[in-house]
């Protein structure tokens, strides 16, 4: 089975429970207009790519897909939580996004504001329920692990750091930059390669192992996304491209250009990869996962 294929076998797999945690009515008593908010979100055309990571990477040690779907899900909770605030006016003010309004757009700022806080906490619900694994001990792992991705020394610091360098009249350091990306971007993406082996209650080392793959791939991430704000195309990504340079936003191309920014990202993907590989064949896919997240065009 080709990469392609094997993601959208999986992204299948989380749509379902995805739509499933998030299924209207479900429980009694969420105003109907902010399930709408939520389920606008997160249901559509994201690519899932964290969800692929955390299937795959506990794939590597003998957890079935099914198995690691909801931790999956949780992980899509919160990084499309990080997107509709991420598009807000009094942040990056984008229109459009997942080739749909975006959520502020589709409904008000304040809808949107509460729709990504309840699904932040509706991530770490299903984090901490049963179902999302039988062992409580890997239920408060995940959960401690996500809580530091997310919070302040992680997503919503870096993320704060982005806002602030924003329009920044000096130029910024190369190292700073990086800074940034790994806690707006790579924290979640280590989240992600983390708990593949944390599901699988594999050694630490294991677990040491794919922290520094996460690191490695985040920083990729979040360089491939400034690439294409300036080499994508707007309709097939479905959001707003060319931005990054009007916004003056610390992106790594305004600071290294677009040829070594390129070179970058390229020589993160193998040390990303080189990481993996002795883990044999099993590591294919992720391997896979690790060129498309870095030679992506979406
Ligand atoms: C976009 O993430 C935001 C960043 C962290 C750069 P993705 O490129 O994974 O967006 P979706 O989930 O596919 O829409
Ligand atoms: C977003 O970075 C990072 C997070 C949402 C945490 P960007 O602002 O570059 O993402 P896009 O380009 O809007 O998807
Ligand atoms: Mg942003
Ligand atoms: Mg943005
Ligand atoms: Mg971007």
């Amino acid at each position: 089975m080709s990469f392609q294929d094997k993601l959208e076998q999986y992204s299948k797999i989380v749509n379902e429970r995805l739509n499933n945690h998030l299924m209207p009515g479900k429980h009694f008593g969420p105003p109907e207009r902010l399930s709408d908010a939520m389920r606008h979100a997160v249901i559509g055309s994201g690519k899932r790519i964290r969800p692929f990571i955390i299937m795959e990477s506990a794939k590597i040690f003998g957890v079935n897909p099914h198995r690691s779907a909801d931790v999956a899900s949780a992980v899509e909770c919160l990084h499309s939580y990080s997107l509709v605030h991420d598009d807000l006016p009094a942040m990056d003010d984008d229109d459009m996004r997942r080739g749909k309004p975006s959520c502020h757009k589709a409904f008000d700022e304040a809808t949107a504001i509460l729709a990504g806080d309840a699904l932040q906490s509706l991530a770490f619900e299903i984090l901490a329920r049963p179902g999302s694994d039988a062992d409580p001990a890997i239920r408060s792992q995940l959960v401690l692990e996500m809580a530091t991705a997310a919070g302040w020394a992680g997503m919503a610091g870096g993320q704060m750091m982005d806002i602030e360098l924003t329009n920044h009249p000096k130029k910024i350091k190369l190292a700073l930059i990086q800074r940034i990306h790994a806690m707006k971007t790579g924290a979640v993406l280590e989240f992600s390669a983390v708990a593949g082996p944390i599901i699988a209650k594999a050694a630490e080392d294991h677990i040491h192992r794919f922290r520094e793959y996460g690191k490695l791939v985040g920083l990729a991430f979040q360089a491939a996304d400034d690439l294409l704000d300036v080499t994508g195309d707007s309709e097939h990504l479905g959001k707003r491209t060319g931005k990054d340079e009007i916004s003056g936003k610390p992106s790594i191309v305004a600071r290294a250009g677009l040829e070594k920014t390129q070179k970058y990202v390229n020589d993160l993907e193998q040390a990303a990869i080189d990481l993996i590989v002795p883990y044999g064949t099993a590591a294919d896919d992720l391997i896979e996962a690790t060129r498309f997240i870095c030679r992506r065009e979406k």
